[in-house]
């Protein structure tokens, strides 16, 4: 299974990958989750790529395309690959089609503008595996602890409501336009065309699963 999460900040991606990731035992690919892995290490990268998350902004394409790329040619990836978070923009989805980069499926969660910001406020991560919670809507079985490791969880620095709607905004201005890329690749007919489904990412963290689930099985 190869395929593409796409959807606004706060949609659920990373929720739903965790679900997904294990049901076809495939690798989860967060672009999000490898440049804030950069910024913890303390790297060029992370530190050029830190002022830019915080301002809400997207990293340049060519670093983003390279740091995909080079994660595709891990080995664990031979089974197929779960993308989040990227492609985020038209020339990282261009570079993948000229690459030759297998797509099965692109799976459009939609969640409204005004129910992303409540989502936001409460989301709690563990930095070290990108798990994450929601005080309210998915608490972990502890207050302030992981449920695996059973450490500490963070809230990330971008998620305050000046970057969040600023994240919002560039979703809208860059990437949304992707809805319109894939479904017409899809339509099109032809030969390595990935599946388009849309599902409401709106309700339970369950029934969502059920949703995602049952859309990749069509
Ligand atoms: P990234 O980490 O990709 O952030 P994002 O796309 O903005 O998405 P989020 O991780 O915020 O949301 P999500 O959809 O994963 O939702 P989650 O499951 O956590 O990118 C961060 C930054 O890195 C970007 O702003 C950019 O600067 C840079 N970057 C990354 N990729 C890039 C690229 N390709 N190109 C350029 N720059 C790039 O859920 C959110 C919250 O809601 C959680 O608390 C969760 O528990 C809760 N929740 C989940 N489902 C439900 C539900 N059904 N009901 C209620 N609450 C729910
Ligand atoms: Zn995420």
């Amino acid at each position: 299974m190869r395929l593409i999460l796409l959807g606004a900040p706060g949609a659920g991606k990373g929720t739903q990958a965790n679900f997904i990731k294990e049901k076809f035992n495939i690798p989860q690919i967060s672009t999000g989750d490898m440049l804030r892995a950069a910024v913890k290490a303390g790297t060029p990268l992370g530190l050029e790529a830190k002022k830019v998350m915080d301002a809400g902004g997207l990293v340049s394409d060519d670093i983003i395309i390279g740091l995909v790329k080079d994660r595709l040619k891990q080995a664990d990836c031979a089974n197929g690959y779960l993308f989040d978070g990227f492609p985020r923009t038209i020339p990282q989805a261009d570079a993948m089609k000229e690459a030759g980069v297998a797509i099965d499926y692109v799976l459009e969660i939609d969640v409204p503008d005004d129910a992303i910001i409540e989502r936001m406020s409460g989301r709690r991560v563990h930095q070290t595996s990108g798990r994450t919670y929601h005080v309210k809507y998915n608490p972990p079985k502890v207050e302030g602890k992981d449920d695996v490791t059973g450490e500490e969880l963070i809230q990330r620095d971008d998620d305050k409501e000046a970057t969040v709607m600023k994240r919002l905004a560039v979703y809208h201005e860059q990437t949304e336009v992707l809805v319109d890329y894939y479904n017409k690749w899809a339509l099109s007919g032809t030969p390595g065309a990935p599946k388009y489904r849309k599902i409401s990412g709106v309700g339970p963290v369950e029934e969502i699963r059920d949703r995602a689930l049952a859309a990749l099985a069509e």
